[in-house]
């Protein structure tokens, strides 16, 4: 049943309904939009412009509503067009037309983008959460390889030696970023539009305010106008959602570079990799290739909602209809991914040899030569020349950096003393790499203690959101 009908002679074309309806994807704001539902029916009472006894009808039908929705006895129907109208038969069906009473002062348009932000601070909380487990298993295997050296990259060429257990590591202080990003998004977006109307305010005397900290909102949106037409909250989630997709990717990338016979430094556990139909010998990191394949569908998630909003009139075009597949297809892939990157990442198992025999090929520890040099006060760009012969000579003697002679290294330079040998080993290499952000194992068991300390900060924090949240839910 349509929602207005006054001014029309005529019903919906099937074309026109079928463009129009929202319902199979928004049913997805059902309880959201009971739970505002019930803010807005307060407010209502406490104006008294429903009074004691229909409200408390009203309220019961909404929470009985609440169990059926839940449990799948109430749903839409064919002629249903989106979840404010099929929620609206609901009552009706209920309380006959005295239920529509909780129309009054509220108007589709603040009702949708409640509920919309409602349904996204839950599902970012729980992205939050998700992202947290990863962070803390990618830490906990990074605690275990501190001591294992393998080449570390840079142009996908052996840069420099490093701690296994930095470079894993790395991944959790991107992720960190991200849940900061969250926690600073739920702040900035944690207000309600409820009380906007279509677009002006109502003329009713409605309390938005105490609405909104029902609701679990720390406040109402100062302008009405802005409440009903703001997207940025999605924009900026969808944003996150694409970043920790694109940080998702760079793990995936890596971990199939991991799993490639060539490098063959990874075990996948059976339980994260899958087979061929054809080749029964593959086992394929295809959980690491979705990571790479999710970010850009993400990433068109972002675009699409962005292109939407460019350039569209105040205050609510039906244009805005379009945020939200978009959002839930992001949402629901991304809550898909993390636990299985986070069940593959606590299931690798590294080669500790492998990695450290292929730590110090391609000459990896010719920086070590020239830091030798200015240590002795040479300057660098000639100490950077004095280790770049240094490796030129031992391509012509097809030997290694340590196996050059007394008599080569003088020649190569004067103050290049047999001395250097012993910087040319792994373990020195990364010993002498001692800052603060540095590969010396103390500096990165001290990195991933503090990461430690930050993930369990972050794991309260979001927990105590969690429960808040659904202790407001629960009402
Ligand atoms: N289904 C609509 C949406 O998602 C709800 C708001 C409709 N408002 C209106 N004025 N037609 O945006």
């Amino acid at each position: 049943m349509a929602l207005w009908g006054g001014r029309f002679s005529k019903e919906a074309g099937e074309a026109m309904f079928a463009l129009s309806r929202s319902v199979h994807f928004d049913w997805r704001l059902a309880s959201y939009d009971l739970r505002s539902s019930l803010a807005h029916l307060n407010s209502l009472e406490a104006s008294a412009i429903i009074d004691k006894a229909l409200a408390s009808k009203i309220r019961s039908a909404i929470k009985e509503l609440q169990s059926e929705v839940a449990s799948g006895k109430f749903a839409p129907i064919a002629s249903d067009e989106d979840v404010h109208s099929a929620l609206e038969r609901g009552l009706t069906e209920k309380l006959g037309a005295e239920g529509g009473a909780i129309r009054a002062g509220r108007s589709r348009n603040d009702q949708v983008a409640t509920d919309f932000r409602l349904y996204l601070i839950d599902h970012m909380i729980e992205i939050a959460l998700e992202t947290l487990k990863l962070s803390s298993a990618i830490t906990d295997l990074a605690g275990g390889y501190v001591n294992d050296v393998a080449p570390g990259f840079t142009h996908l060429q052996h840069a420099q030696p490093v701690s296994f257990g930095h470079e894993l590591a790395k991944h959790a202080h991107s992720l960190s970023r991200d849940i900061s990003r969250i926690s600073n998004w739920l702040e900035r977006s944690n207000l309600s539009p409820l009380g906007a109307g279509a677009l002006a305010g109502s003329s009713l005397p409605l309390d938005p305010e105490t609405s909104a900290r029902e609701l679990g909102f720390s406040g109402a949106i100062a302008n009405s106008i802005d409440a009903v037409s703001d997207r940025d909250f999605v924009a900026e989630a969808l944003f996150i959602i694409s970043l920790i997709g694109i940080h998702l990717s760079r793990i995936g990338e890596e971990w199939s570079l991991y799993a490639s016979s060539e490098f063959a430094w990874v075990e996948l556990d059976d339980a994260y990799a899958t087979g061929s139909s054809i080749m029964p010998q593959k086992k394929n990191p295809d959980a690491a290739e979705l990571a790479r394949g999710k970010a850009g569908r993400f990433i068109g998630s972002l675009t699409g909602l962005l292109t939407v909003l460019k350039g569209l009139p105040f205050a609510y075009n039906r244009d805005l209809q379009e945020d939200k597949e978009l959002t839930f297809d992001a949402v629901e892939n991304l809550l898909l991914l993390l636990p299985a990157i986070t069940g593959m990442v606590a299931t690798s198992k590294f080669d500790r040899e492998k990695m450290r025999a292929a730590a110090p090929l391609g000459f990896s520890l010719a920086t070590e030569i020239a830091d030798f040099l200015v240590l002795k006060g040479v300057a660098f760009p000639i100490a950077h020349d004095a280790a770049g012969k240094a490796v030129r000579r031992c391509e012509e003697l097809a030997i290694e950096l340590d196996q050059l002679s007394d008599s080569d290294l003088k020649s190569i330079h004067p103050l290049l003393s047999g001395e250097v040998r012993s910087r040319l080993n792994l373990d020195s290499a990364l010993a002498a790499r001692a800052s603060a952000s540095g590969t010396a194992p103390e500096s990165v068991k001290k990195q991933i203690a503090n990461l430690r300390v930050k993930i369990s900060a972050d794991a309260s924090e979001f927990a105590g959101e969690r429960k808040r949240f659904s202790g407001m839910m629960d009402q």
